[in-house]
C-alpha cells in the first residue's frame, strides 16, 4: 500500500480508495521501468554500427592488418578463424582464450584443444596495438577476434558478414572449461552435437560451421588414430597422409584440412567428405551415413549455399554469451587484464 494514504487516518473511503488507485498505478509504472531495464540489461544487443562514432577507423585498420598477416602466410587466415572459436566456446566470445598465464593466473592457452596448436596470437597483438593508436581503449579484444576472423574467411576468397559489435573482454579465463568445452577430433556426431548444442548452436549450424576445415592444418596427433585404425577413409589418401604422419613420432607434423585447396575458402571440405577424404575422425563422422549426409551432400554442389550459411551460423557463434554494457572490460593489452 502507498505509505502517504495511511498518514491519513481521516480519508473517507472514496478518497482512500481513490489514493489506493494512484498508489497502485504508481507502483505499477515503477515495477514496468524496472522490468524494462532489466530486461535491456539482460539482453543488451551487439551492434554493427556499435564503433562508428567511438572509433570509426577500428574495422578498417583489422581489416588491413589482417590482410597483411594472410598475404605474409596464407594459413594464418585459418588460425585467426580458429582462434574466434575457440574463444567463443569456452564461456563466451570474450577474449578469454588471450590471457596469457601468470604466477597466479592459468589461463586457456594450455588446455588440450589450445596447446601446441593456436597461432596468431602475435597477430592479435600487433592488431590490438594499432587499434588503440587510433582509439585508446576504446575497442575490445574479442570484437577484434570476431572482425578478423570475417577478414579472414574473405582475405581467403571467402563470403563476408556484418560483424556485430560491443562485446566486452572477460576479466577471467577457464582452463577445465577449454579442456570441456572444445569438441574434440575423436568425437562421434552424437557428442559433436552434444558440444554445439550446448553453445545454443543447432546440427545445421555445426555442418555449416565444420566447413571452416576447408582452410588450415592440422597436427598428426590430431589425426594419427583416423589414418591407423579407420576403414572409412580413402585409402591412396590414407597412404599419402601416413607417409608424413607415423604411427608414433611426428606428433606436430602438418597436414592439410581440406586435401587440395587448403588456403582457399570454398565448399571442398563436403566434397572431400564424400570421397571419404576428411582428415579428422570428427570431420568425416559428418558423412558416415548419419543424418548430416544430406546437408553434406546439398554443399558440396552449392557452394553459394553453403556460403550463406556459413556466414550466419558464424554471426550466430559471434553471439554466445558476449559480455556487454558495463561487464567485463576492454582490455589495453589482449593478454592480460587490466
Ligand atoms: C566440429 C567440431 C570441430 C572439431 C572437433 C575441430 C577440431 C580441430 C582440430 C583437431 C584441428 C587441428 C588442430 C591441430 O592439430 O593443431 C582444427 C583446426 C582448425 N579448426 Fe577446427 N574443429 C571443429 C570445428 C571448427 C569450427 C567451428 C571452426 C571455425 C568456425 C574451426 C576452425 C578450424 C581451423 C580454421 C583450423 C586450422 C587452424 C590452423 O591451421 O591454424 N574448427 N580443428
Amino acid at each position: 500500500m502507498f505509505p502517504n494514504c495511511l498518514k491519513h487516518p481521516s480519508l473517507n473511503y472514496f478518497s482512500f480508495s481513490k489514493c489506493h488507485t494512484m498508489a497502485t498505478f504508481t507502483y505499477s509504472l515503477a515495477f514496468f521501468f524496472f522490468f524494462l531495464a532489466a530486461i535491456s540489461m539482460a539482453s543488451a544487443q551487439l551492434s554493427s554500427t556499435f564503433y562508428d562514432s567511438s572509433c570509426p577507423k577500428a574495422l578498417s585498420t583489422i581489416q588491413s592488418a589482417v590482410k597483411a598477416a594472410v598475404n605474409k602466410e596464407a594459413r594464418m587466415g585459418a588460425s585467426l578463424l580458429r582462434l574466434h572459436f575457440h574463444d567463443c566456446f569456452v564461456n563466451g566470445c570474450d577474449a578469454s582464450i588471450l590471457l596469457d598465464d601468470t604466477a597466479n593466473f592459468t589461463g586457456e592457452q594450455t588446455a588440450g584443444p589450445n596447446v601446441n596448436s593456436i597461432r596468431g596470437l602475435d597477430v592479435i597483438d600487433n592488431i590490438k596495438s594499432q587499434v588503440e593508436s587510433v582509439c585508446n581503449q576504446t575497442v575490445s579484444c574479442s570484437d577484434i577476434l570476431a572482425v578478423a576472423a570475417r577478414d579472414s574467411v574473405v582475405a581467403l576468397g571467402g563470403p563476408s558478414w556484418t560483424v556485430l559489435l560491443g562485446r566486452r573482454d572477460a576479466r577471467t579465463a577457464s582452463l577445465s572449461t577449454a579442456n570441456s568445452d572444445i569438441p574434440s577430433p575423436t568425437f562421434d556426431l552424437s557428442n559433436l552435437t552434444s558440444s554445439f548444442s550446448k553453445q545454443g548452436l543447432s546440427v545445421s549450424d555445426m555442418v555449416a560451421l565444420a566447413g571452416a576445415h576447408t582452410i588450415g592444418q592440422a597436427r598428426c596427433v590430431s589425426f594419427r588414430s583416423r589414418i591407423y585404425n579407420e576403414s572409412n577413409i580413402d585409402s591412396s589418401f590414407k597412404t599419402s597422409l601416413q607417409s608424413n604422419c607415423p604411427s608414433s613420432g611426428g606428433d606436430n607434423n602438418t597436414s592439410p584440412l581440406d586435401t587440395n585447396t587448403p588456403t582457399s575458402f570454398d565448399n571442398n571440405y563436403y566434397t572431400n567428405l564424400i570421397s571419404q577424404k576428411g582428415l579428422l575422425h570428427s570431420d568425416q563422422q559428418l558423412f558416415n551415413n548419419g543424418s548430416t549426409d544430406s546437408q553434406v551432400n546439398t554443399y558440396s554442389s552449392n557452394s553459394s549455399q553453403f556460403n550463406s550459411d556459413f556466414a550466419s551460423a558464424m554471426v550466430k557463434m559471434g553471439n554466445i554469451s558476449p559480455l556487454t554494457g558495463s561487464n567485463g572490460e576492454i582490455r589495453i593489452n589482449c593478454r592480460k587484464v587490466n
